[in-house]
């Protein structure tokens, strides 16, 4: 095998429900996940030593900030194979250049290091003929972080435990997303950490159902109507300028969310209206960088060219 490409998507959460921190300081969600037609590609060629690179073709996406070395979760990925085949360390490890094309905003709550470490295990798994199976991806990417799962899965999910405990929700209809990203990121263990601080009494996270119960047979009014995100709280708490961004998209009449752990605002709309919607909001906010997106999109994959 000389050369393996992997797309894996961004995500939003059209819910999330958030309950007090477990034992273990996770905190148990429940969630619904939608992935996005926004990929980072992962390459992987064959190599002495395993190696880490980025490039963007978005000058907006600075990969300088990006960590290569083995605290980033896609050299964690594929350090996890090698250990899992008992390769770890050895003389008889196999390298690996991986070069990661990162179109998904860094630190947006669109879980673009998920989607990374997704593709990584997914391609590497092929180029070193590794032979685990999907499900045995799934417990792998368990371990390295609450979202890879579904970065592998893709589509729409009900996410539980700490969000990597999934079930597929029928797809009924495609949507359209706006996405309004901003440079100034958040970080999600300081959303959780205020969470904690906001809501010191949090028990069991409140359900999604009335929203899978919209995704499934309601209009995509009703969709927008059941959104939610727990985190939306702190996440302006923390970051003010946001909340007058979500207020304001809200007033002009938009079904706006905070994605995941923020600051990226989403806003659901109909596939044939996406394009006048993302006019209207770089318009209006012309100082913010729009990126349009449809869902649900597959999740990691390997692409034939
Ligand atoms: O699982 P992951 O490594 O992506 O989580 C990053 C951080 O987000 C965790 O260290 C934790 O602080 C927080 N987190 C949490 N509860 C979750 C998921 C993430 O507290 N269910």
């Amino acid at each position: 095998m000389q050369r393996v490409l992997v797309s894996a998507p961004a995500k939003v959460n059209l819910g999330l429900r958030v309950g007090g921190p477990r034992p273990d300081g996770f905190h148990p969600l429940d969630t619904v996940f939608e992935a996005l037609d926004i990929f980072d590609d992962v390459e992987v060629t064959p190599a002495d030593e395993l190696s880490l690179e980025f490039t963007s073709p978005d000058r907006s996406i600075d990969v300088a900030e990006l960590p290569v070395d083995g605290s980033n979760l896609a050299m964690r990925a594929a350090h996890e194979l090698l250990r899992r085949r008992g390769l770890l360390g050895s003389a008889d490890a196999p390298g690996a250049r991986i070069k990661i094309t990162k179109r998904i905003p860094i630190a947006g709550g669109m879980a673009g290091g998920s989607a990374d470490a997704a593709g990584t295990l997914v391609a590497l798994n092929k180029l070193w003929d590794l032979g685990f199976s999907d499900h045995d991806l799934e417990h792998i990417a368990a371990d390295l972080g609450s979202d890879v799962p579904f970065a592998l899965k893709g589509s729409i999910a009900h996410g539980q435990g700490r969000g990597e405990h999934l079930h597929e929700v029928p797809v009924m209809a495609i949507h359209g997303w706006v996405l309004l990203t901003r440079s100034d990121g958040l970080s999600t263990p300081e959303v959780f950490r205020e969470f904690d601080r906001l809501n010191p009494d949090a028990g069991e996270p409140a359900s999604t159902v009335e929203l899978r119960e919209a995704l499934s047979s309601g209009t995509l009014a009703d969709v927008a109507a059941a959104m939610v995100n727990d985190l939306e709280q702190p996440a302006v708490s923390l970051n003010p300028e946001l909340g007058h961004v979500l207020v304001q998209v809200r007033a002009d009449g938009h079904a706006a969310i905070l994605s995941g752990s923020g600051p990226t605002v989403a806003v659901l709309t109909e596939p044939a209206t996406l394009r006048a919607l993302a006019a209207e909001l770089a318009a209006r906010y012309p100082d913010t960088q729009v990126i349009t997106a449809y869902g649900p999109a597959p999740g990691a994959h390997i692409r034939e060219d």
